[in-house]
């Protein structure tokens, strides 16, 4: 399908390809490496944007090719459906086309012969096609992408960049492409528009390379690994997980070559050190330090680094930093949730989780300000200084500044200072001259994470701040956000970084939101001791007895049996509720938000919370 042969290419002082020759059939590959390691550069090579150095890109004949850049301004003064519309203007535009050649035959054209023959190829064409169902099409990618009928009807130009950037996937999609190139397609999407995306991408006959550090993406949909490292390219068979597997026996044999080299030219220096020291063998000394210097060294990956820095103290604010009251919000009358209450104190490092389309990011733009809540109050305490960071953070950054500048312009801090915190955020001396424009995503998102670190904010709000972000970068982050001793909110599908940073989890739910202390481990573990709240150690516990109901004997016995059926019955209802729920969630991530069998199922989930909210006080009474 595409064939690369033998493409050189270097960028500022890096050598990103290195003689790279490789085949891309029609299959479904994910793209894989390092932040700045050169993904978004194959796209763009691939996709005739950037010329290489040397060497030669050749695609199979016939095939249509289309390209998802990381990043692209795009706009429009036409509504959401109708740019989208625009995929299929060849066809659409043929009635347009028909109505005015019968113009030009009815005012008797002097070439009406031609004009005859183009009319009966254009009546054949807009005969076949179905406008209507083209349109169906279109509203069913937009509303999987998560376009309600509102956001369809609004002008392009109105929404935010990420918007932007899932009107450009939607045209995309509908494209019916034989090879896509999507780089970082998900960053724009939120948990129902990846689960649509997952499914489109599944089910496609379509090719493409696929650039994402999405995990589930990479397993579920790739059934290719391409891994661009150190200007080559790798290419492995099966999904991610094997890849990982494939990659970690390659790397335990290259960790074993590299120990044994590294000992026998331990045992050859000791040698020349030697023979150095004695006059008659000197000679023999050189030359075996020729030859040592001959050996072509095997280099392994660098430890995965460790900050060794502080990060600037930052202003101890009110005990509550961040106080919530009956938030609630909802689109189309349909309340995504209410009752939103809580607070959030000085020093707490608090993750929101929730399911599937519950409203995570609502929430999280209604406690940034960037969106207004539709009933109750957010109230900030004494002192905060809040920064957040979102998606378009890394956009906002100015192209035309260096690294340093970028950051050293925005924050009142000592130039040293700057220096050392990009050195610790992996960015080396000739790097931070770099300008912004060039910069990688991943590249991107840590000079904003310094920024935003440097500016001494004492509560973060940090929405999916790993997403762009390859091992390395995120075990960074990850330590400042460790080190860091303000107050924090975080939004993150990445489990195990939660896990490492929030010591309590907020969980939302359409009827308000549950808090638990501890991280994520934890909270899981309560979840499930919830959903099956018989375990051994509870079925052991003893039953407290109730003076009040020890009257008689047989009154007590009577009334202990039905206690005890009652509890089994409790029981085995929960049980039962919970396994409905979990296979409704199933259900629910099959269909498109705002459809009417997602507000049934949600409905239905709704009702079912509800009594098993009231199972569980219940069987909790019989226990206390
Ligand atoms: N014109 C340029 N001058 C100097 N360096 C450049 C230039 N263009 C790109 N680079 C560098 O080339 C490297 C590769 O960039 P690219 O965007 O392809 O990386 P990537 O693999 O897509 O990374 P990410 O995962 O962060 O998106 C980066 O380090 C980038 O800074
Ligand atoms: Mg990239």
């Amino acid at each position: 399908m595409i064939n690369l042969s033998n493409i050189v290419l270097s960028l500022g002082h890096k050598l990103l390809f290195n003689n790279v020759s490789c085949v891309f059939e029609q299959q479904k590959i994910g793209l894989v490496g390092r932040n700045g390691a050169g993904k978004s550069t194959l796209l763009k090579i691939i996709a005739g944007q950037i010329k290489p150095d040397s060497g030669v890109v050749t695609m199979r004949l016939g095939k249509r090719i289309a390209y998802m850049p990381q990043e692209l301004t795009f706009s429009s003064e036409l509504s959401v459906f109708d740019e989208t519309c625009q995929v299929f203007a060849d066809r659409l535009n043929l009635e347009h086309e028909k109505i005015e050649l019968e113009k030009k035959l009815a005012q008797g054209a002097v070439n009406a012969e031609a004009l005859i023959e183009r009319y009966l190829v254009v009546e054949q064409a807009a005969r076949s096609v179905d406008k209507h169902a083209l349109f169906e099409r279109a509203r069913s990618v937009l509303v999987g992408l998560g376009f309600n009928q509102d956001l369809q009807n609004k002008s392009v130009q109105a929404l935010s960049l990420g918007w932007r950037m899932r009107v450009v996937l939607a045209k995309l999609l509908l494209q019916d492409a034989d090879f896509y190139l999507f780089d970082e397609p998900t960053n724009h999407l939120d948990l129902v528009g990846k689960e649509w995306f997952f499914n489109f991408l599944k089910q496609s006959a379509s090719g493409f390379l696929l650039v994402t550090h999405d995990r589930y993406f990479l397993d579920g949909v790739c059934e290719r690994i391409v891994e661009v490292e150190n200007g080559k390219l790798m290419q492995y068979a099966g999904n991610f997980s094997r890849y990982v597997v494939q990659k970690e026996e390659q790397l335990a044999v290259k960790r074993s070559a590299y120990e044994r080299q590294q000992r026998e030219i331990e045992k050859k220096q000791t040698t020349i050190d030697r023979f150095r020291a004695s006059a008659n063998r000197s000679k023999m000394a050189q030359s075996m330090l020729k030859q040592l210097e001959k050996i072509e060294l095997i280099e392994i990956e660098p430890p995965v680094p460790v900050m060794r820095i502080a990060l600037p103290p930052v202003e101890r604010p009110s005990a509550v930093v961040l106080s919530v009251k009956n938030v609630a919000y909802g689109y189309d009358q349909e309340p995504l949730f209410k009752n939103v209450t809580f607070e959030i104190l000085r020093g707490q490092k608090v993750a929101l989780v929730a399911p599937n389309g519950a409203g995570k990011t609502t929430l999280f733009n209604i406690l940034a300000g960037l969106v207004s809540a539709q009933q109750g109050t957010v109230a900030m305490g004494q002192f905060v200084n809040m920064a957040f960071f979102v998606q378009d953070q890394a956009r906002a950054l100015n192209p035309a500044h260096t690294v340093f500048e970028e950051v050293n312009l925005a924050v009142d801090a000592p130039e040293k200072t700057v220096r050392a915190l990009l050195g610790a955020f992996l960015f080396s001396g000739d790097e931070i001259g770099k300008k912004i424009s060039v910069l990688s995503g991943g590249e991107k998102n840590r000079v904003a994470m310094v920024k935003i670190f440097l500016k001494k904010a004492n509560f973060l709000l940090l929405d999916e701040p790993t997403n762009h972000l390859d091992l390395p970068s995120k075990e960074i982050l990850c330590q400042a956000l460790l080190k860091y001793d303000g107050t924090m909110l975080l939004v993150s599908h990445d489990q195990d970084f939660i896990n490492r940073i929030a010591t309590r989890i907020l969980e939302l739910t359409p009827q308000g939101v549950h808090s638990y202390e501890g991280n994520y481990e934890t909270y899981l573990w309560t979840k499930k001791q919830q959903a099956s709240p018989v375990s051994d150690t509870d079925k052991k516990r003893p039953v407290p007895v109730d003076p009040n109901t020890a009257a008689s004997p047989q009154k007590k016995n009577k009334s202990a049996e039905y206690d005890h059926k009652r509890v089994k019955w409790l029981e085995r209802r929960i049980a039962q509720l919970e396994k409905e729920l979990a296979s409704q969630a199933e259900e629910l991530s099959g269909y498109a938000f705002h459809t009417a069998d997602h507000r049934q199922i949600v409905a239905r989930m709704k009702k079912m919370d509800e009594e098993l909210a009231a199972c569980l006080a219940e069987w909790q009474k019989h226990y206390e």
